[in-house]
């Protein structure tokens, strides 16, 4: 039956208006003032405002990471996603046996999300090493299997070096694909951490000390270079949670270069003193790289404004405080990093950023929404309402006032870095191609609903 979404405001990156939305067959077929259809289910949003569904392009659903595997599966991941107002999600695939094919991840990946995810999904490829047959094997995978984006890592146990950091630029530039980046400096990382554990300084607090900002912005200068060697490859900087990573990146910017900066909410809203919380809560907190000083916020924030930053994405990888994340109780290079996100990113930048008015709502939308799906070959179908479009849409009651816990939240994990915030702001109804999947917060879809998506190439022009 068509839906006929009535009164509500309608925000886009570029505007704010009143008007109704017509959905039919999962799109939306018209926009209009005061549409008028007696054969709809219809849905009043007086007081609402309609914003595309986020779309979160950095999740670890599934991952494994050494003897430990994240909280969050595509099942109980998505239903969480949902709840928080988002749609899509792109997924980064954890590392596989070491020498296996980029095609090896991918149908495991499909094994854990198939039959499972309940909002749309799809993938970032990964690059563990390099060599003929992995390059060859690359344009399968973007043609084939639509997944235009590959992740690179600059640390942990697959980095890869200059030269295959060069190879894997230069090839995904020819695809058009993208190359993503986790940016820290493996060797300096190495060596604090290595006098810090001599030390006997094992405390939370030496996670961050050991991964300085100098480490995450010395490795985005490196990246931007290196893509700039390799003919200007686009470039996209994960997780940036600092202002000295973000002046290499405007750098690079300003000179023309295809750079994306991405940052995530514990970057914006979270600092290096809850690593001190008493009874060793600051292991809550592990994740790579670390929470930092909070001056970093506000130039965050800016960067957003200013438009150097162009997507906030979440890294949600959970981890139960109760459990795993005790193995760095004593230790904190025994912990794993990672922490949860993939619900409140949608209401944290809502009542952090447009309530307290440190961003636009039209932002908001460009940040969470539309420019992930344009980066990421989503766009023209998710990203925005307009006719044509999916209709994955979220209402958001501007006015609801929530005191944010772990109790109300779908995470599969046992604590929210959040806890005890009140947000001003909440998304109350989750729409998924025309199917209401979520309603006042409680989940109401059907495991299994999200389909893969296959995205296209990747044309860095309109962003
Ligand atoms: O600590 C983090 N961020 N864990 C997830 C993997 C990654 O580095 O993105
Ligand atoms: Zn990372
Ligand atoms: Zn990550």
């Amino acid at each position: 039956m068509p839906v006929l979404i009535k009164n509500g405001t309608i925000v886009t990156a570029c505007d704010t208006y009143k008007a109704d939305v017509l959905i039919e067959n999962e799109k939306i077929v018209e926009i209009g003032m005061d549409i008028k259809r007696d054969d709809c289910e219809t849905i009043d949003a007086s007081q609402k405002y309609l914003i595309p569904g986020g779309i979160d392009v950095h999740t670890h659903l599934n991952l494994h990471s050494g003897t430990v595997v994240a909280k969050d599966d595509f099942y109980t991941g998505t239903v969480a996603a949902a709840c928080g107002g988002t749609t899509s999600i792109v997924d980064h695939m954890g590392f596989g046996p070491e020498g296996c094919s980029l095609k090896h991840q991918v149908d495991v990946y499909h094994g854990y999300a198939d039959g499972n995810a309940v909002i749309d999904y799809g993938f970032h490829g990964v690059i563990q090493h390099i060599n003929d047959n992995i390059l060859s094997e690359m344009e399968y995978i973007v043609e084939g299997e639509g997944i235009s984006s590959f992740k690179i890592y600059l640390t942990y146990d697959f980095k890869l070096s200059d030269e295959e950091v060069l190879k894997t630029l230069a090839r995904l530039k020819e695809l058009n694909g993208i190359t993503t980046v986790h940016p820290e400096n493996d060797g300096a990382i190495r060596y604090l951490k290595e006098s810090y554990v001599k030390a006997g300084k094992l405390s939370p607090i030496y996670h961050a000390l050991s991964r300085p900002v100098e480490c995450e912005a010395e490795a985005i200068n490196r990246m931007i270079n290196l893509a700039s060697l390799a003919g200007d490859a686009p470039l996209y900087i994960v997780h940036l949670s600092c202002s000295l990573g973000l002046d290499y990146i405007k750098l690079a910017v300003d000179r023309g270069q295809r750079v994306i900066a991405e940052t995530c909410p514990q970057y914006l809203l979270l600092d290096e003193e809850r690593y001190k919380e008493p009874f060793n809560n600051g292991l809550k907190y592990i994740m790579s790289p670390p929470l930092r000083e909070k001056k970093n916020q506000e130039e965050l924030w800016k960067g957003i404004r200013d438009g150097y930053i162009k997507v906030v994405a979440t890294d949600h990888c959970p981890f139960d405080f109760g459990v795993e994340k005790q193995l760095g109780k004593g230790d904190f290079t025994k912990c794993p990093n990672g922490a949860p996100g993939i619900e409140t990113r949608m209401p944290l930048m809502f009542s952090e950023g447009v309530s307290k008015k440190r961003i636009s709502i039209n932002k908001f939308v460009e940040v969470t929404s539309t420019n992930p799906a344009k980066i990421f070959g989503l766009y023209p179908n998710k990203g925005s309402i307009e006719a044509g479009f999916d209709a994955d849409i979220v209402l958001i009651d501007p006015d609801k006032e929530v005191n944010l816990t772990k109790a109300m939240l779908h995470e599969n994990v046992d604590y929210t870095p959040y806890e005890g915030m009140t947000l001003r702001g909440y998304p109350v109804l989750t729409m998924v191609r025309g199917k209401v999947i979520v309603k006042d917060n409680v989940f109401i879809g059907q495991k299994g609903y999200g389909k893969y998506m296959k995205r296209s190439k990747v044309f860095l022009e309109n962003i």
